[in-house]
Parts: C-alpha cells; structure tokens; sequence
C-alpha cells in the first residue's frame, strides 16, 4: 500500500504494532510513539490520516485524542483496537475518532474503514446541502410497529419492505429495529453481518445518547439504518422492555421513521410498543386462523383498554386462492382493511436472496402492495428510483 505513506502518521507506543503497520506500507511510514508527538507532526506536515494503535486505547489517550481532534478537525483519525467493543467504540467516537479497527491490521481492514470514512463524508455533505436535516426542526420521528397475532404472516417481509420504500424519500431518515428479540431474522432476509446488536445498546443504556446508538446501527447498501436483533435467543434476555423503549425514544429524536418488527405475541413488549407507535400494523393473512387470532388480539386490547386508534389492518396474500371475504373479515374484526399485499412467488424467491423484491422487482403487484402501505403511513408514495443513487446499489 503507498496510497497514504506521505499523509498517513501511525501513533503508538508498542514496537510490535509500529513495526507491523510499518509492514504493512512498505516500510516507509512516519511515525510517532506518543500522541503529543503525533500533535506537532500534524502541525508541522500534511498529514490527512492518524492511525492510533492500541496502546492509547485508555481513557486519558482518549482526552489527547480529542485535542488532536479539535487541532484539526478535518484529520481522519482511525483507532486499532485489539478487541473493538461498544464502549471503546463509543469513547473513540465521542473523542472524534471516525472508526475502530480491530486488530490484527490488514490492508482491507484499512481500506473499508477509509471508504466508510469517504461514504459518510459524502453523505454528511449531500444532508448538509438540501434542505433542513429532520433533528433541527425538533420534530420526533414516527413509529411503525408491524404486529400479528400468528407467526409466519410475513411481518418481516412487509417490516423489510416498507422501510425500504420510506427511505427511498428524499429527506427521510429510517430506522428498522428488529425487536423479534429471540428469532429476529432482519439483517438475515436484509443479508447484513451485524458489528452491533441492541444487546450493545442495552448494556450501555445509562449513557445511551443518539451519537451512541448511531454507531451501533448497521447500514444496509440503501442507506437504511438497522438496529439488529440479539444474535442468539440467550441474549434476548438482556433486552428489557424499558430498555427497549429507550432506544426507541433516542431513534426518535434522529429519525423521521422507526419501523419495528416484532414476534408474533401480546406480551407486555407488544403492549408497551402498541401504547408507544404512531401507527400499529396487524397484519393479517387471508386464512381462518389468522382471522381468529387477530380477533383475540383485538379484543384483548380493548379489554385491556388499550385505544386501537392507532391500529391498522393490512391484509397479506389478498390474492390468495383460500380468499375469505373482505366484508367479513371487516365484521368479524370491526375494524377496516387499510391496505392489502398481494401474494407474489417472487417474495419468498427474494427472501432466500437477501435481497427485498421492493428492489429486485419493484414493478410488480407485491411491491405495489408495500408502497400502498407505505402511503398509509406517509400519505404519498416516493419514487421508485433516483435519490441516494449515489449510494445506492448498482
Ligand atoms: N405477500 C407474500 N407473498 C408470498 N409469500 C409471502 C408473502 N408474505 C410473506 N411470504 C412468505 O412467508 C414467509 C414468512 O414471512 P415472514 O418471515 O415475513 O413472516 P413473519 O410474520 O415475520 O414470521 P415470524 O412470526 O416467524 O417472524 C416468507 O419467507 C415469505 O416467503
Ligand atoms: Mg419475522
């Protein structure tokens, strides 16, 4: 690599890392052994890039760090820890450290960081450029929790999906948290590799702050955030639902979306979430079981005197040959259909994809289907290409 020798300073007091990263760029590398060494090479040269190695991955390293951030704040200054965890990541960040390499170093480790780095930047200075960010205008996001009363009925295809068409919007920021806490399958049917869950989240919550928690989303190639689901049911424990909620009242503050996909269940978590969302959507799929479920659930939350004000049916698999009546259904349940999704083969052939059919076919009746859910929730439908193309999957 000779990309950075020149612009490129690597900080660290431990001979083995210095001489591996010295490895690494062909032997020429300047280098400096403490961090108020790496301040008067910035002053003195044409540094771009810092790499700080391990041995300042404390505490007080992270207060001279911030210094060498606020000398100038447009240095990109990257962290090699040996394990990346939540709270050094979190530390860095707040340090002004744009991201945290794990060690052992790797020309590609390094690359993806410097393209993440690039990314961002770029994103940073389209946001900046049109119009109001969504924070400024103090306005809190709104939250879309996907529900039904029977497994299967394809809350995530539809959590997926919508969210998928919300951010193709201009000037809208979406979130999707996979609170299917034992067997959330999100970043599985999205094809993302997790760093961070919300189990991070949840064992930061005393000091869980928007900066924070952004960190621990993981991106999808659209530019949607994902707050992922515990890596295995063990861990679900870890969320409470107060917990949980927390996370949603910070997501709000930096979202104009928070799509939330959940178990099929009316435990207390659904509850708390129903009383919390914007808008629920119970969807049901067009056959007797899921009719009768959904009237249980629905009955249970008037009887619990819980408002279903918010609460909006949306048929799945409308086509179905099994086609109850929609009348009926609409009696039975004494509530209105809002919005119905066709069944489609192509669905399930893009679930083993990883790729949501909003993408890879965004003219048929399926997608169709989504986007007329997303109306329901934004009262217009975006384009289907153009933003983010600059980000977006080729
Ligand atoms: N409109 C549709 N057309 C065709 N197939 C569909 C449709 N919606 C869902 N499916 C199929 O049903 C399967 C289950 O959907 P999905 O995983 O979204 O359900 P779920 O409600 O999230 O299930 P769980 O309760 O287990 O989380 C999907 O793999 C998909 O193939
Ligand atoms: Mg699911």
């Amino acid at each position: 690599m000779s990309m950075a020798e020149n612009n490129l300073l690597v900080v660290d007091r431990d001979d083995d890392f210095v001489a591996s990263a010295k490895t690494l760029f062909d032997g020429s590398l300047p280098v400096a052994r403490t961090l108020e060494e790496a301040s008067q090479t910035v002053t003195s040269g044409d540094v771009r890039m810092v790499l700080i190695g391990p041995s300042y991955n404390d505490d007080a390293a992270m207060d001279q760090i911030r210094s060498l951030h606020n000398q100038d704040p447009s240095l990109v200054l990257m962290m090699v820890a040996d394990v990346v965890t939540a709270d050094i990541l979190r530390k860095g960040m707040r340090a002004g450290v744009s991201d945290v390499i794990e060690a052992p170093l790797d020309e590609a480790k390094i690359e993806a960081a410097i393209e993440q780095f690039a990314h961002d930047v770029l994103k940073r200075q389209v946001t900046d450029t049109s119009s109001e960010a969504p924070e400024a205008s103090g306005e809190k996001g709104r939250i879309i929790t996907v529900t039904s009363a029977k497994g299967g009925s394809g809350k995530t295809v539809l959590a997926t999906n919508l969210a998928l068409v919300l951010n193709r919007f201009p000037d809208s920021k979406v979130v999707l948290v996979d609170a299917d806490l034992q067997f959330g399958d999100v970043c599985l049917v999205l094809q993302l590799e997790p760093r961070f869950t919300m189990v991070n989240a949840a064992h930061e919550l005393h000091q869980l702050d928007g900066e924070l928690l952004d960190s621990l989303l993981t991106e999808h190639p659209s530019g949607l955030k994902v707050l992922a689901a515990p890596l295995e049911p063990a861990f679900a424990d870890d969320i409470t639902t107060a917990g949980l909620m927390q996370m949603l009242d910070v997501l709000r503050d930096n979202f104009d979306y928070i799509v939330v996909d959940t178990a099929a269940m009316l435990d207390e978590l659904i509850l708390s979430l129903i009383e919390k969302s914007d808008d629920i959507l119970m969807l049901v799929d067009m056959d007797l079981p899921s009719v009768k479920n959904a009237k249980l659930a629905l009955e249970t939350l008037r009887l619990l005197k819980f408002s279903t004000a918010n609460v909006k049916l949306v048929m799945n698999r409308s086509n179905s040959k099994a086609k109850l009546d929609n009348k009926e259904i609409e009696g039975a349940l004494k509530m209105d259909i809002s919005a119905s999704v066709p069944s489609d083969a192509v669905v399930a052939a893009s679930v083993n994809e990883g790729r949501p059919v909003v993408e890879t076919d965004p003219k048929s009746r399926v997608s169709k289907g989504f986007e007329s859910v997303a109306e329901l929730i934004a009262g217009k439908v975006p384009e289907a290409e153009g933003r983010k193309s600059v980000f977006g999957r080729k």
